[in-house]
């Protein structure tokens, strides 16, 4: 039986909703990382300053007794982000970044931005203090091919903008294609990606093996298999701009087995443990660490986490569902086996 022994990682993009569900999920990535950036896209979406430091209050108050886990907060920008809350929040010290949805793009996000040159003032803010944009990249033309989206926001809205704010910090989320790759490779600094466990894991036929998979619909959607390869390897390659971002989003599970059915996959559950699985399966698992624990505390410029964290190489089966509030939820991966557990 191998062990694995590392810093304890960071979730550098976490959907931990409110209530109920908050309670439920919180755990899960409690037990696991240091710290989680957590996504403002409730409902209402966390827009000012006092809601996140609000929200943070709740997910502190949430946390099971005696654990170490530090909630990272986000603003969610709109047509009508004043300049003056992004000063508001960076004096709070607990907002370290905005999170710019196109409107419409995915759950929650109608209230987003509908042309991104809208919000240029407040970009430039943001630059000036430092804080970090956070980006679903994803154009919302209903006319743009699905898994074409992404490509298209890159060239029609992210290069554009990081060149108009050539000092904003970026970091495009949940990435899935190889031309996300290309571009955030070869940018200029101050931009970075986080990548999913998903999305290293799963290919497009996840939707459709055997029928149609709704616990496997997320935003951006899975692509093909060049691009989760090509993800793969480049996070196997241990390059500093990429890091580890769960984007574990639950849905109850009537939201997702149903005619129209949200988009978010439930991850949190084994928001390591899928990690350790496809560094593994990619012949890289002593690259995991600096993934999954440097590189973004790196990026945001906070200190690496103190603690460690230990795996264990032992396959364990993952439940068919968690309790979710008065629902209940669907795990990635339930009923199945998952190959690194978490040492207790
Ligand atoms: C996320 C959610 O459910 O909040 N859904 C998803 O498919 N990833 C929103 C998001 O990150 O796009
Ligand atoms: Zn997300």
């Amino acid at each position: 039986m191998s062990t694995l022994v590392m810093r304890r990682p960071d979730d550098w993009h976490l959907h931990l909703r409110d209530g109920a569900s908050l309670e439920a999920v919180l755990p899960f990535s409690a037990a696991r990382f240091a710290r989680a950036i957590v996504m403002p896209n409730l409902a209402p979406p966390v827009t000012s300053t006092e809601a996140a430091l609000a929200y943070r209050g709740r997910i502190l108050a949430a946390l099971p007794p005696g654990a170490r886990f530090e909630p990272l907060m986000t603003l969610y920008l709109t047509d009508a982000t004043p300049a003056a809350e992004i000063e508001r929040a960076r004096a709070s010290g607990c907002v370290l970044g905005c999170k710019l949805y196109p409107a419409g793009a995915t759950t929650h996000s109608e209230a987003g931005v509908t042309e991104v040159r809208r919000i240029d003032p407040v970009l430039a803010r943001m630059a000036e203090l430092g804080m970090v944009l956070e980006v679903h990249g994803e154009v919302t033309d209903p006319q743009v091919d699905v898994f074409e989206r992404e490509a298209r926001f890159i060239d029609a809205v992210l290069a554009p903008l990081a060149e108009r704010h050539p000092r904003l910090r970026i970091v495009l989320e949940h990435i899935t294609t190889r031309a996300a790759l290309d571009f955030v490779l070869a940018a200029r600094d101050g931009i970075a990606a986080t990548v999913t466990a998903h999305h290293l894991l799963m290919n497009r036929n996840a939707l459709f093996a055997g029928g149609l998979r709704p616990h496997h619909f997320c935003r951006p959607v899975l692509q093909a298999e060049a691009d989760r390869a090509a993800l793969m390897e480049a996070v196997a390659g241990g390059s500093p701009r990429l890091f580890l971002g769960t984007d574990s989003a639950p849905h109850a599970r009537a939201a997702k087995e149903t005619a129209c059915g949200c988009a978010g996959i439930f991850s949190a559950h084994a928001g390591i443990e899928l990690y350790a699985e496809a560094f593994e399966l990619a012949g890289a698992l002593g690259r995991l660490e600096a993934f999954a624990s440097a590189h973004g505390a790196d990026f945001y410029g906070l200190p690496r986490s103190g603690a460690t964290l230990t795996l264990v190489r032992e396959p364990w089966e993952v439940p068919a569902r968690y309790a979710f509030g008065r629902d209940e939820l669907v795990p990635l991966r339930a009923g199945g086996r998952i190959a690194w557990r978490l040492a207790c």
